[in-house]
This record gives C-alpha cells, sequence and structure tokens, in this order.
C-alpha cells in the first residue's frame, strides 16, 4: 500500500497513547509500552506530534522538555511511508515549535549503526557532540547529537 502525500502534522496529548503505542510496535524492534510513552505525553514532561496521511496515523516525534531545551527521544515512520521527506519535515515542524517555546537548543542519542535516523539528523542540522562507547544493550555506541547548541554552533568564526 502507498500513502499519499502531503501529510499533516498535529500535536500528541495523553489520548493519542494508543496510537503511539501501535506505531511503537510498527517501526522499532524493541518498541516502547504503556507508561514508558505515557510519561512523555505529560505537557509538563514532554512533547509529540503525529504524522497522518490518507486519514491514519503514520509517524511521530516526541521529545523530552528540558529547561531551554528539548532531547528528541523517538521518531519513526511506518515502513511504507519512508523516504518521502515525512520525518525531516515532522521534525522540522517540531523544532519550530519547540523554539518558538523557548526550547531552541535539540539534543538526542542515536545508534552509531541507525544510517538511516543518522543521515536524517544531519540533513536538519544536528552536529556530533559526543560519544558513548558501548552505550545499548548489544554493545553498540551512542552518538550525542544537537542542533541549537553552543557546542554544535556554526556562528563566530
Ligand atoms: C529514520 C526514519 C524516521 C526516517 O524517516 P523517513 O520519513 O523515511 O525520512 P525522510 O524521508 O524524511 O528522510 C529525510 C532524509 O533523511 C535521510 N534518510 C532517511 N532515510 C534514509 C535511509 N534509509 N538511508 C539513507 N538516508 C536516509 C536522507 O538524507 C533523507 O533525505 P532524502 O530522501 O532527500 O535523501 C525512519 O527510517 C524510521 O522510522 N526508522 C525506524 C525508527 C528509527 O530508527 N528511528 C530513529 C531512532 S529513535
Amino acid at each position: 500500500m502507498t500513502v499519499p502525500v502531503p501529510a499533516g502534522f498535529r500535536r500528541a496529548g495523553p489520548h493519542d497513547l494508543a496510537l503511539l503505542e501501535a506505531l511503537e510496535v510498527t517501526c522499532f524492534e524493541q518498541p516502547w509500552h504503556g507508561r514508558e510513552l505515557a510519561v512523555w505525553l505529560e505537557p509538563e514532561r514532554g512533547a509529540a506530534w503525529l504524522v497522518e496521511s490518507g486519514g491514519r496515523a503514520v509517524g511521530f516525534a516526541l521529545f523530552q522538555l528540558l529547561p531551554g531545551a528539548a532531547e528528541l527521544l523517538r521518531v519513526a515512520v511506518t515502513p511504507d511511508a519512508r523516504r518521502r521527506g515525512l520525518a525531516r519535515a515532522a521534525l522540522a515542524e517540531a523544532l519550530r515549535s519547540l523554539a518558538g517555546d523557548g526550547r531552541p537548543t535539540c539534543y538526542l542519542e542515536v545508534r552509531s549503526g541507525n544510517r538511516p535516523a543518522l543521515a536524517l539528523y544531519e540533513a536538519l542540522g544536528f552536529r556530533t557532540l559526543g560519544l558513548r562507547r558501548a552505550y545499548y544493550e548489544n554493545g553498540e555506541d551512542a552518538l550525542v547529537l544537537g542542533r541549537g547548541a553552543p557546542e554544535a554552533g556554526s556562528g563566530g568564526g
């Protein structure tokens, strides 16, 4: 099945938990469930955006809210809707909104072997800030990336 474009983006709330759980199962080998997700749908703790196309949810982005910054916890698009610019557009929309709310900086951790995600983040202007060796349960390294962070800044010479 193909997914029609363009897609729409909307803020998700606690009532979208089941939708996010279904997307997690479709998109991740180790999906998050229940409280693991629900805590980040609480408005004071996190923020989430849903990607909708053809009347159904095809992706999401989930952030932890920090003072003056946000951490991207999860971003995913269903396999049948990938490589159509949906993740890039959803993240651009979310990052714009977060910056408008006083959170111009965004951090994230990513598996060093997740090439699609790394390419996506680079396309959005994220820069590598650090490496956490053997961070994941399978021994894979984590890269720490940032956007709008002083360490990742491109200005000032
Ligand atoms: C990573 C992911 C969210 C990308 O979603 P997407 O909607 O397909 O990404 P986009 O179409 O917006 O791609 C934007 C850019 O990212 C890069 N990119 C995305 N997928 C890529 C792939 N499979 N290989 C190489 N580059 C890729 C490209 O630079 C792409 O731009 P281009 O298509 O003009 O070349 C999707 O592959 C996914 O859901 N993966 C599983 C979940 C996951 O690993 N999430 C990240 C960790 S939380």
